[in-house]
Protein backbone atom coordinates (compact mmCIF):
# COMPACT_ATOMS: atom_id res chain seq x y z
CA UNK A 1 0.00 0.00 0.00
CA UNK A 2 2.86 2.45 1.18
CA UNK A 3 4.87 1.46 -1.65
CA UNK A 4 2.04 2.14 -4.51
CA UNK A 5 1.20 5.89 -2.37
CA UNK A 6 5.27 6.58 -2.88
CA UNK A 7 5.12 5.54 -6.14
CA UNK A 8 2.04 7.37 -7.41
CA UNK A 9 3.68 10.11 -5.81
CA UNK A 10 6.69 10.16 -7.71
CA UNK A 11 4.70 9.22 -11.30
CA UNK A 12 3.02 12.78 -10.70
CA UNK A 13 5.60 14.78 -9.57
CA UNK A 14 7.92 13.66 -12.33
CA UNK A 15 4.76 14.16 -14.92
CA UNK A 16 4.19 17.49 -14.11
CA UNK A 17 8.44 18.22 -14.15
CA UNK A 18 7.72 16.84 -17.74
CA UNK A 19 5.17 19.69 -18.43
CA UNK A 20 6.69 22.39 -16.44
CA UNK A 21 9.49 22.44 -18.56
CA UNK A 22 7.59 21.87 -21.42
CA UNK A 23 9.32 18.65 -22.64
CA UNK A 24 5.95 17.82 -24.40
CA UNK A 25 6.24 19.77 -27.83
CA UNK A 26 3.03 20.95 -29.22
CA UNK A 27 3.94 21.96 -32.89
CA UNK A 28 2.04 20.77 -35.27
CA UNK A 29 5.27 19.75 -36.80
CA UNK A 30 6.66 17.60 -34.47
CA UNK A 31 4.54 13.99 -35.32
CA UNK A 32 3.19 11.57 -32.98
CA UNK A 33 4.72 8.57 -32.08
CA UNK A 34 3.06 5.43 -34.10
CA UNK A 35 1.56 4.32 -31.07
CA UNK A 36 -0.09 7.32 -30.33
CA UNK A 37 -1.41 8.49 -33.54
CA UNK A 38 -3.44 4.65 -33.38
CA UNK A 39 -4.37 5.45 -29.73
CA UNK A 40 -6.07 9.02 -30.70
CA UNK A 41 -7.30 7.48 -33.88
CA UNK A 42 -9.40 4.76 -31.24
CA UNK A 43 -10.43 7.41 -29.13
CA UNK A 44 -12.02 9.40 -32.14
CA UNK A 45 -13.79 6.34 -33.97
CA UNK A 46 -15.32 5.08 -30.50
CA UNK A 47 -16.38 8.29 -30.22
CA UNK A 48 -17.90 8.95 -33.12
CA UNK A 49 -19.44 5.62 -33.85
CA UNK A 50 -21.23 5.89 -30.48
CA UNK A 51 -22.45 8.74 -31.23
CA UNK A 52 -23.67 8.67 -34.94
CA UNK A 53 -24.56 5.08 -35.27
CA UNK A 54 -28.15 5.69 -34.48
CA UNK A 55 -28.42 8.99 -36.80
CA UNK A 56 -30.98 8.08 -39.68
CA UNK A 57 -29.40 8.94 -43.34
CA UNK A 58 -32.36 10.51 -45.50
CA UNK A 59 -32.07 9.58 -49.19
CA UNK A 60 -28.65 11.37 -50.56
CA UNK A 61 -29.42 10.24 -54.12
CA UNK A 62 -31.15 13.35 -54.88
CA UNK A 63 -29.83 15.37 -57.39
CA UNK A 64 -30.47 18.71 -56.31
CA UNK A 65 -28.71 17.86 -52.58
CA UNK A 66 -25.89 16.31 -54.80
CA UNK A 67 -25.41 19.80 -56.20
CA UNK A 68 -26.46 21.96 -53.06
CA UNK A 69 -23.59 20.11 -51.34
CA UNK A 70 -20.85 20.32 -54.36
CA UNK A 71 -21.25 24.36 -53.94
CA UNK A 72 -20.89 24.42 -50.05
CA UNK A 73 -18.35 22.28 -50.32
CA UNK A 74 -16.43 24.13 -53.49
CA UNK A 75 -16.94 27.22 -50.78
CA UNK A 76 -15.59 26.11 -47.66
CA UNK A 77 -14.24 22.82 -47.75
CA UNK A 78 -11.54 22.30 -50.54
CA UNK A 79 -9.09 24.44 -48.37
CA UNK A 80 -7.92 22.20 -45.57
CA UNK A 81 -9.91 18.57 -47.86
CA UNK A 82 -8.81 19.24 -51.76
CA UNK A 83 -11.24 18.71 -54.68
CA UNK A 84 -10.64 17.21 -58.29
CA UNK A 85 -8.47 19.49 -59.78
CA UNK A 86 -6.97 21.12 -56.35
CA UNK A 87 -3.95 18.60 -55.76
CA UNK A 88 -2.41 20.38 -52.46
CA UNK A 89 -3.20 23.68 -50.38
CA UNK A 90 -1.11 25.45 -47.33
CA UNK A 91 -3.90 24.73 -45.08
CA UNK A 92 -4.12 20.53 -46.74
CA UNK A 93 0.03 20.38 -46.44
CA UNK A 94 0.07 22.08 -42.84
CA UNK A 95 -2.09 21.03 -40.35
CA UNK A 96 -2.04 18.29 -37.92
CA UNK A 97 -3.66 15.93 -38.02
CA UNK A 98 -3.98 16.18 -41.86
CA UNK A 99 -7.26 16.92 -43.33
CA UNK A 100 -8.62 13.54 -45.27
CA UNK A 101 -8.74 13.36 -48.88
CA UNK A 102 -11.72 12.58 -49.80
CA UNK A 103 -10.87 11.97 -53.45
CA UNK A 104 -8.77 9.18 -52.43
CA UNK A 105 -9.37 5.43 -53.48
CA UNK A 106 -8.70 4.16 -50.02
CA UNK A 107 -10.81 6.46 -48.02
CA UNK A 108 -14.13 5.62 -46.95
CA UNK A 109 -16.41 6.32 -44.04
CA UNK A 110 -20.38 6.14 -43.04
CA UNK A 111 -22.60 8.93 -43.92
CA UNK A 112 -23.55 8.98 -40.47
CA UNK A 113 -20.27 9.63 -38.97
CA UNK A 114 -19.48 12.77 -41.99
CA UNK A 115 -22.83 13.79 -40.72
CA UNK A 116 -21.58 14.14 -37.15
CA UNK A 117 -18.37 15.10 -37.51
CA UNK A 118 -19.24 18.18 -40.41
CA UNK A 119 -22.14 19.06 -37.62
CA UNK A 120 -20.17 18.94 -34.46
CA UNK A 121 -16.34 19.47 -35.47
CA UNK A 122 -13.94 18.06 -34.23
CA UNK A 123 -11.55 19.16 -31.01
CA UNK A 124 -8.12 19.98 -31.59
CA UNK A 125 -7.89 19.13 -34.92
CA UNK A 126 -8.64 22.10 -37.06
CA UNK A 127 -12.24 20.36 -38.45
CA UNK A 128 -14.63 23.20 -37.59
CA UNK A 129 -18.85 22.62 -36.24
CA UNK A 130 -20.73 23.73 -39.22
CA UNK A 131 -24.01 23.13 -36.72
CA UNK A 132 -24.24 26.88 -36.04
CA UNK A 133 -24.13 28.24 -39.42
CA UNK A 134 -25.86 25.24 -41.69
CA UNK A 135 -28.98 23.15 -40.84
CA UNK A 136 -29.05 19.39 -41.10
CA UNK A 137 -30.67 19.27 -44.39
CA UNK A 138 -27.55 21.29 -45.67
CA UNK A 139 -24.61 19.13 -43.60
CA UNK A 140 -26.33 16.13 -45.56
CA UNK A 141 -26.17 17.20 -48.57
CA UNK A 142 -22.74 18.12 -48.24
CA UNK A 143 -22.92 14.58 -47.06
CA UNK A 144 -24.64 13.46 -50.49
CA UNK A 145 -21.94 15.00 -52.03
CA UNK A 146 -19.19 13.59 -50.76
CA UNK A 147 -20.87 9.96 -51.78
CA UNK A 148 -20.34 11.56 -54.99
CA UNK A 149 -16.81 13.03 -55.43
CA UNK A 150 -14.74 10.29 -55.84
CA UNK A 151 -16.51 9.50 -59.33
CA UNK A 152 -16.03 13.22 -60.55
CA UNK A 153 -12.96 14.20 -63.00
CA UNK A 154 -11.90 17.74 -63.17
CA UNK A 155 -14.97 18.91 -65.90
CA UNK A 156 -17.35 17.30 -63.81
CA UNK A 157 -16.66 18.76 -60.49
CA UNK A 158 -16.33 22.13 -61.80
CA UNK A 159 -20.14 21.29 -63.27
CA UNK A 160 -21.42 20.16 -60.43
CA UNK A 161 -20.12 22.74 -57.88
CA UNK A 162 -20.99 25.78 -59.76
CA UNK A 163 -23.26 28.26 -58.20
CA UNK A 164 -26.72 28.57 -60.01
CA UNK A 165 -27.72 31.18 -57.91
CA UNK A 166 -31.36 29.75 -57.27
CA UNK A 167 -29.47 26.28 -56.06
CA UNK A 168 -27.27 28.41 -54.07
CA UNK A 169 -29.49 30.40 -52.07
CA UNK A 170 -29.80 27.32 -50.73
CA UNK A 171 -32.12 25.90 -53.30
CA UNK A 172 -35.15 26.75 -51.05
CA UNK A 173 -34.38 23.71 -49.37
CA UNK A 174 -33.97 25.74 -45.78
CA UNK A 175 -34.33 29.06 -44.13
CA UNK A 176 -30.83 30.43 -45.02
CA UNK A 177 -29.94 33.20 -46.93
CA UNK A 178 -27.43 33.79 -49.55
CA UNK A 179 -26.60 37.17 -47.16
CA UNK A 180 -26.00 35.74 -44.37
CA UNK A 181 -24.22 32.74 -45.58
CA UNK A 182 -22.00 35.00 -47.21
CA UNK A 183 -21.78 36.76 -44.42
CA UNK A 184 -20.81 33.81 -42.57
CA UNK A 185 -17.99 32.88 -44.85
C1 LIG B 1 -9.47 24.28 -41.46
C2 LIG B 1 -9.45 23.00 -42.11
C3 LIG B 1 -10.75 22.28 -42.38
C4 LIG B 1 -11.86 22.75 -43.02
C5 LIG B 1 -12.10 24.14 -43.58
C6 LIG B 1 -12.75 21.64 -43.11
N1 LIG B 1 -12.22 20.54 -42.53
FE1 LIG B 1 -13.08 18.70 -42.39
N2 LIG B 1 -11.50 18.02 -41.29
C7 LIG B 1 -10.38 18.75 -41.01
C8 LIG B 1 -9.51 17.96 -40.17
C9 LIG B 1 -8.16 18.38 -39.62
C10 LIG B 1 -10.17 16.72 -39.96
C11 LIG B 1 -9.80 15.59 -39.05
C12 LIG B 1 -8.60 14.81 -39.34
C13 LIG B 1 -8.39 13.72 -38.32
O1 LIG B 1 -9.09 13.63 -37.30
O2 LIG B 1 -7.50 12.93 -38.56
C14 LIG B 1 -11.42 16.81 -40.69
C15 LIG B 1 -12.36 15.78 -40.74
C16 LIG B 1 -13.47 15.80 -41.53
C17 LIG B 1 -14.38 14.69 -41.72
C18 LIG B 1 -14.25 13.31 -41.08
C19 LIG B 1 -13.48 12.45 -42.03
C20 LIG B 1 -13.44 11.02 -41.60
O3 LIG B 1 -14.07 10.21 -42.29
O4 LIG B 1 -12.75 10.71 -40.62
C21 LIG B 1 -15.36 15.09 -42.59
C22 LIG B 1 -16.51 14.26 -43.12
C23 LIG B 1 -15.07 16.48 -42.93
N3 LIG B 1 -13.93 16.87 -42.28
C24 LIG B 1 -15.83 17.23 -43.80
C25 LIG B 1 -15.63 18.58 -44.02
C26 LIG B 1 -16.53 19.41 -44.81
C27 LIG B 1 -17.77 18.92 -45.53
C28 LIG B 1 -16.02 20.67 -44.76
C29 LIG B 1 -16.61 21.92 -45.35
C30 LIG B 1 -17.94 22.26 -44.93
C31 LIG B 1 -14.80 20.62 -43.97
N4 LIG B 1 -14.60 19.33 -43.53
C32 LIG B 1 -13.99 21.71 -43.73
C33 LIG B 1 -10.10 20.03 -41.42
C34 LIG B 1 -10.98 20.88 -42.07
Amino acid sequence: MRIIAILTTIGLILGGLLIWFGVFNVAATDKHFVGTVSFLEMVRERSIDVRANTIEVPDLNNEELIKEGAAYYAEMCTGCHLAPGIDESELHSGLYPQPPVFTDTDYTNTPQAQFWVIKNGLKMTGMPAWSPAHTDEQIWAMVAFLAKIKGLNIAEYTELSKETGEGHSHGGTSDHNVEEHEHNH
